[in-house]
């Protein structure tokens, strides 16, 4: 996964988002996106998914330009997880056969233990039969996330983008949370942008975006140390949203 100098505006009367973004995430692991709001986190995933299409620069996923890949095999490729984390109508189980209709029940069942879901499965009156409600209202912020999660960890995606939500989570979503970010980075590579510490600090790299450029890449002690916006976005952004589980 690859930026080569991207260059990006949304329309042409719109000023640019990207100004020669550049970065590369080898294979497997977790890689983190920080920066503050309007930095241009997001639109790297657009570009990935290519929602929308660099106006100069490149970007590769597995070596080629995604706009040589064919748009569907791209997509089958990539599980987005986005920020306000869709959960429909209907039980849990159709909200996570969603996009893989043939998915076994022993594969549910692992994704449910990665995912840290097997203890609301039990909780719920009719296990995976349970309706859950428009946009999940029968869930927290924090379930609604994992059970997204899942859905795109079900289809065994090579590459799984996670927009965090900003939504406070409490100590036992945040860990559930955490939990599910590593294990699935152990098997796919993993890029999130991440609004919380707990997330950065796992993270084997962590890309600091500013107002559309990469300004730093570093891991957490590196940042710490050299990066004094991401000194400044963990000490205070972070820290003030999110309780630290560091430990
Ligand atoms: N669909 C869109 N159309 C026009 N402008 C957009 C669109 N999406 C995002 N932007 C603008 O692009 C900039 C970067 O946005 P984004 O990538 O969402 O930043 P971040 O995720 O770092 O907060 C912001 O100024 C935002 O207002
Ligand atoms: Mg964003």
């Amino acid at each position: 996964m690859v930026f080569e100098d991207v260059t990006f505006r949304y329309r042409a009367d719109l000023p640019p988002v990207h100004h020669g973004v550049s970065f590369t995430v080898p294979g497997g692991g977790l890689t983190a996106f920080v920066g503050p709001s309007g930095a241009g986190k997001t639109t790297v995933f657009g570009l990935i998914e290519r929602f929308y299409e660099a106006d100069g620069g490149r970007v590769l996923v597995d070596g080629q330009d995604v706009r040589e890949w064919p748009l569907e095999r791209l997509r089958a490729a990539i599980g987005y997880v986005e920020q306000d984390a869709p959960v429909l109508a209907g039980t849990l189980r159709e909200n996570l056969v969603f996009a893989a209709p043939g998915a076994t029940d022993a594969q549910i069942a692992d994704v449910l233990a990665r995912t840290r879901l097997e203890g609301l499965v039990e909780r719920l009156p009719e296990g995976l039969g349970t309706p859950v409600g428009h946009r999940g209202s029968r869930l927290s912020g924090g379930e609604r996330q994992r059970v997204a999660i899942a859905r795109a960890l079900l289809r065994g995606p090579r590459l799984l983008l996670l927009d965090e939500a900003t939504s406070q989570l409490d100590a036992v979503n945040e860990l559930a949370l955490r939990e599910t970010v590593a294990q699935a980075a152990e098997t796919t590579t993993v890029l999130v942008v991440a609004h919380r510490l707990s997330t950065v600090t796992l993270a084997d790299r962590i890309v600091v975006m500013d107002a559309g450029r990469v300004r730093a890449v570093g891991t957490h002690a590196e940042l710490v140390a050299g990066d004094p916006l991401y000194g400044e976005l963990a000490a205070t952004q972070f820290l003030a949203t999110t309780p630290d589980v560091r430990t």
